[in-house]
């Protein structure tokens, strides 16, 4: 093995493939493509390496049918699984992709026993729940991505609405990756400004409402898939943090036993994510009603777990 780190991608689809991209333009990993159709993750491998030349990275990709070549993996990031239709919500998913996860997990883990497991498909903290049971790993090496893209979308709307850069829009959303979703207006600045000095109550609840909707806003739009581009740099910048040690802070769906007074279920809470995973679970004082949303959240994830049979 080489010195450098090894990121395999399961599913060579929209997220999949973006985040080949993604993080072969870092340069810092060998990659690896994996999917169960023959032709697509060697196919997209290739395309991404010829790109190199250009874009000057020089790290190895290659696609494969096979987990034998995912061998001694420093991160899986999952991507597999039926993405939503018009119509659907992301729950609707949980039957076809929960068999998805079920299949590959074990083999994942077989093959790369000290990987952290990255997980993306829907439904988002109930697949990551599945994960970590049918892998056996630590709960600091199984972590979903979700709040970092749903958080990039409420500081996308603010930063619309304000007419100010991204960059300057600090927020948080935090619970289950689902149309309950908490944005925390508490801890959503602009400027260092607290938003709610800056938008009215009544345009900020409609922004919120954009914001739990807003995977639903690129279904609607795409028809025939969802979200990849958002998605795929929340991933990214999650393998940063795991490969680079960088011990961020990122709204991420982490395995809680207690922490804000939920008990052994996934959650989108801040995380501090380093080369060990989830380092520590970050507690952040709530607000009555915060608490009280991320409770109703946490219970709408459970549900679903519990039809998992776990
Ligand atoms: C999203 O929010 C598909 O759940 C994904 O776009």
């Amino acid at each position: 093995m080489g010195a450098r780190k090894k990121v395999t991608i399961v599913g060579a689809g929209n997220v999949g493939g973006t985040t080949a991209m993604r993080l072969a333009q870092r340069g810092y990993a060998d990659l690896v493509l994996y999917d169960v159709v023959e032709g697509l993750p060697q196919g997209k491998a290739l395309d991404l390496l010829e790109a190199g030349p250009v874009e000057g990275y020089d790290c190895g990709i290659s696609g494969t049918n096979s987990y034998g070549d995912s061998a001694e993996s420093d991160v899986v990031v999952f991507t597999s699984g039926a993405p939503r239709r018009p119509g659907m919500s992301r729950d609707d998913l949980l039957s076809v992709n929960r068999k998805i996860v079920e299949e590959n997990v074990p083999e994942i883990v077989r093959h790369s026993p000290k990987a952290i497991l990255l997980m993306v498909n829907n439904p988002l903290d109930p697949m990551a729940q599945l994960a970590l049971v049918r892998s056996g790993l630590p709960k600091q090496r199984v972590v979903g991505q979700a709040g970092i893209l749903d958080t990039a979308r409420f500081r996308t709307f603010l930063a619309q609405e304000l007419k100010v850069s991204v960059r300057d829009v600090q927020a948080y959303v935090l619970g289950g990756h689902g149309d309950d979703m908490v944005p925390v207006l508490s801890y959503t600045t602009v400027g260092g400004v607290p938003v709610q000095r800056l938008i009215g109550p009544d345009r900020l609840a409609q922004i919120v409402e954009r914001t739990r909707k807003g995977g639903q806003e690129i279904v609607d739009l795409l028809k025939t898939g969802s979200a990849f581009y958002a998605p795929s740099a929340g991933v990214a910048e999650m393998v940063d943090a795991i490969l680079l040690d960088r011990k961020r802070i990122l709204p991420c769906s982490a395995y809680l036993t207690g922490e804000y007074g939920i008990n052994d279920l996934f959650v989108g809470v801040p995380v501090v994510l380093g080369a060990a995973g989830v380092e520590r679970v970050v507690e952040i004082a709530l607000t009555v009603e915060e608490q009280a949303a991320l409770h109703r959240t946490a219970a709408e994830v459970r549900r679903n777990v519990e039809k998992l049979n776990l």
